[in-house]
């Protein structure tokens, strides 16, 4: 039966267009939180700030790109293009960015921070109580959240100015 069900999932995950790492991390079930090294980033301290402190940082952007390759990409996709496993999140600010007035993105990007921020710190389970996204508050600090943030931010910055071209 357990088999049977493990099949039906690979199908599945590999008709969503999978890419081999995915399937990958997913088969062997290594999504295990790897903490980030963010000793190259200004640290932001204990307390949570209500926003990014890093936003379009570069060396964030860095960092961050490192600390979603080892912990994200395997659901959510290398270089943050999602394979359909879990939610897009080139999405998450996408809206943001078209806003004219800055006051009102700066208020829009501080939301996505906040609900990226409770997400990425409690992981995701299903209404039985199953882990579908693995919470990392034991081994991600402030500076890591937020340098992974920025890095998503920056990906759909790129992405959108790839389609306005
Ligand atoms: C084991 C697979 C897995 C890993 C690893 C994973 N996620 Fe997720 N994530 C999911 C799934 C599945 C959902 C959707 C859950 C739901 O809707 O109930 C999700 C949802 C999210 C959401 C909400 C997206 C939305 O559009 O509402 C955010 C933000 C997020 N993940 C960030 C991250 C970050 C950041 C990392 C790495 C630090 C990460 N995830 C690692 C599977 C994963």
């Amino acid at each position: 039966m357990k088999k049977i069900i493990k099949r039906a999932g690979l199908a599945v995950g590999l008709s969503l267009g999978l890419g081999l790492l995915v399937a990958e991390a997913l088969a062997h079930g290594d999504v295990t939180p790897h903490a980030v090294d963010t000793s190259s980033l200004q640290p932001v301290g204990k307390e949570w700030v209500a926003a990014n402190p890093y936003r379009g940082n570069e060396k964030a952007v860095a960092v961050g790109a490192d600390g979603y390759l080892h912990n994200c990409a395997g659901c959510h996709g290398l270089n943050a293009n999602s394979g359909g496993v879990a939610p897009d999140l080139l999405l998450l600010t996408k809206d943001c960015l078209g806003m004219t007035s800055k006051d009102q993105q700066a208020s829009c990007l501080k939301d996505t921070d906040e609900y990226f921020k409770e997400i990425t710190l409690n992981g995701k389970k299903t209404s039985d109580g199953r882990y579908v996204m693995p919470a990392y508050s034991s081994v991600f600090t402030q500076e890591a959240v937020w340098a992974v943030k920025t890095y998503t931010d920056a990906r759909t910055v790129e992405e959108n100015a790839k389609k306005a071209k």
